[in-house]
């Protein structure tokens, strides 16, 4: 148990939200490090294909109204408005700076950013680099990561925020995953950047690496998670394993047929049709599959109609996905797809400057909650919001620590010790295997918290994560009791982070006693604004993980709920 680090702002993730207030932070003249479980160019901001939204008008007479409208009915009118339209107004020049830093986006015959329709949208507004816009994302911001002295830790596993005697934050406490044993970074900012939980389902988008750390993490001293029943379907997944084939095959023309070949979007979303808000498609195809219009518990996303030249120039990794991972050349054939979790709308707690109520504490990207994605997120938003919050939360960070003294080695003591208990309790343990745990509860969350849900399904699974939370308390078996690459340590961390959230989003699920955005119940269908036009806040305290599930206003400005139709 050692301090190997001690900086003013420290950042947890090293996925787009982590590196861009790394990047803001260090411009903001302090001194910063990320500590990360993976390489950062290995991050799951990779995954985000088909592009980000900003309203540049390169295409259509757009505009950053236009797109503030848009994010919040796609919110379900759950986002908050001040928040979304910070979002889309910053999003102008945080796209253009992203271009000067180096990002080679799509370009149109004149020369400027290409921009293409992707749901939800009024206007054609995501920008992208064919479909592989998270990587190129990545790549740029490491490269800038490097340029400014930002300190990497890689391969540390943050299990626990270090706290002083106060209840501050004051760093993080990691898994050495390289030479084993616990490792602390101190600072007097730390910045949770750790992405989303997507792993706790089967049929995911979501990297091996999403497990909800570091929401759990806030959670458990005593951070509110705001929203934590919306998770999002993406309407389109491979059934092997939940791969993501991009939004952006919509957006260049793509269709969606049933088994009898029809386009059935048309009853749904007789407008957008296939580019209806996400949750309006993922329950679309749901209802196809479930009343026997599906192709093997999927629908087919046909692309044949836009030919190779097309399809090899706009969509050439979705091509290859499809080759890979389902043996279908898009080129010949339709691409079986299905809904698959794919992003945690909710998460930590934050104002618009990524600040907690946790003094020390800030949160970014998927792991936060502004809100500005509310009950459901509009494609494209998810790199924009990491991008602009990102930068909002480092420079605030950066500019509320700067000159103070950094932090005590001995400050952290008692809580790296009650980490240190943790860990010796798990490699001494007995029980079953934790990958046994984490299948019981991915099938409990596929079957129960899916697109479609119900009180009873929801009480279900409340019961068997109790249960199955229950039987990781009292241990599971690490075969690896060692050092050096113990992927059964870190593995088994990361599957008691997944219960701990797969609880909190039950919970919240069960309370929430309506249908909005991706939290559709079949025993409450309509949207209750009357009731529940109201963020949803869980807390826990330190000493006590009883989860209270409380409310928190949504904050209204320009637009006033509405039915909501494409
Ligand atoms: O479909 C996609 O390319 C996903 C993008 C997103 O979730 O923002």
């Amino acid at each position: 148990m050692t301090v190997i680090g001690t900086h003013d702002v420290v950042i947890v993730g090293a996925g787009l939200a982590g590196m861009r207030a790394a990047v803001e932070a260090a411009r903001g003249g302090v001194d910063v490090a990320v500590v990360t479980k993976l390489h950062p160019v290995r991050s799951h901001s990779g995954a985000a294909e088909g592009g980000i939204n900003v309203a540049l008008g390169n295409v259509s007479d757009d505009s950053t109204e236009g797109h503030t409208y848009d994010t919040v009915k796609g919110s379900d009118y759950l986002a908050d408005q001040d928040a979304a339209r910070i979002m889309c107004e910053d999003a102008v020049g945080d796209i253009l700076e992203l271009e000067n830093m180096g990002c080679f986006f799509s370009r149109l015959p004149n020369g400027r950013i290409a921009q293409r329709p992707f749901g939800a949208a009024g206007r054609p507004r995501t920008a992208f680099a064919a479909d592989i816009t998270g990587h190129v994302l990545l790549h740029v911001m490491y490269e800038q990561l490097l340029k400014h002295g930002v300190t990497v830790y890689e391969e540390f596993y943050g299990i626990d925020l270090a706290t002083d005697v106060n209840g501050e934050v004051i760093g993080v406490t990691s898994w050495d995953i390289v030479n084993g044993g616990l490792k602390t970074v101190l600072g007097n900012a730390t910045i949770i950047a750790t992405g989303g939980m997507g792993r706790m389902y089967h049929g995911t988008t979501n990297a091996w690496a999403c497990t909800g750390d570091g929401m759990a993490m806030a959670f458990r001293i005593g951070a509110p998670l705001k929203d934590m029943e919306f998770m999002q379907f993406h309407p389109t997944t491979l059934k092997a394993n939940g791969v993501l084939i991009t939004e952006g095959c919509r957006g260049e023309g793509g269709v969606l047929r049933n088994s009898l070949g029809e386009r059935f979007m048309e009853k749904y979303a007789p407008n957008a049709m296939e580019l209806a808000s996400r949750d309006v498609v993922s329950r679309a195809e749901w209802t196809e599959i479930m009343e026997g219009r599906g192709v093997d518990g999927c629908v087919l996303l046909d692309l044949t109609h836009l030919g190779a030249d097309r399809i090899n120039r706009a969509l050439p990794g979705s091509r290859e996905l499809a080759l890979d991972y389902a043996g279908v050349d898009a080129i010949d054939e339709p691409i079986p797809v299905r809904p698959g979790a794919h992003y945690q709308m909710g998460g930590v707690h934050t104002d618009s400057n990524g600040q907690t109520p946790i003094p020390g504490l800030w949160a970014s990207g998927e792991a936060a909650c502004v809100s500005v994605h509310g009950a459901n997120r509009l494609g494209g938003n998810s790199l924009l919001e990491a991008v602009v919050f990102g930068r909002r939360s480092g420079d605030h960070a950066a500019a509320t620590v700067k000159g103070r003294t950094k932090p005590d080695a001995g400050a952290a003591a008692a809580s790296m010790a009650r980490t240190q208990a943790k860990v010796d309790g798990m490699l001494s343990a007995t029980g079953p295997r934790a990958d046994e745990l984490r299948v019981a509860l991915a099938d409990t969350m596929y079957e129960n918290c899916g697109v479609f849900r119900t009180g009873e399904g929801m009480a279900v699974a409340k019961t068997r994560i109790a249960e199955i939370r229950a039987t990781f308390d009292a241990g599971v078996l690490l075969h690896d009791k060692g050092t050096s690459f113990n992927n059964d340590i870190t593995y088994a961390l990361e599957v008691g982070a997944m219960l701990e959230m797969g609880d909190v989003l039950t919970q919240c699920g069960l309370e929430r006693n309506e249908s909005r955005g991706g939290h559709t119940r079949l025993d409450f269908p309509e949207r209750n604004d009357e009731k529940w036009l109201v963020h949803s806040l869980a807390t826990r305290t330190a000493d006590d993980p009883t989860i209270q599930v409380g409310t928190h206003p949504v904050t209204i400005t320009d637009y006033q709920p509405a039915i909501r139709t494409y």
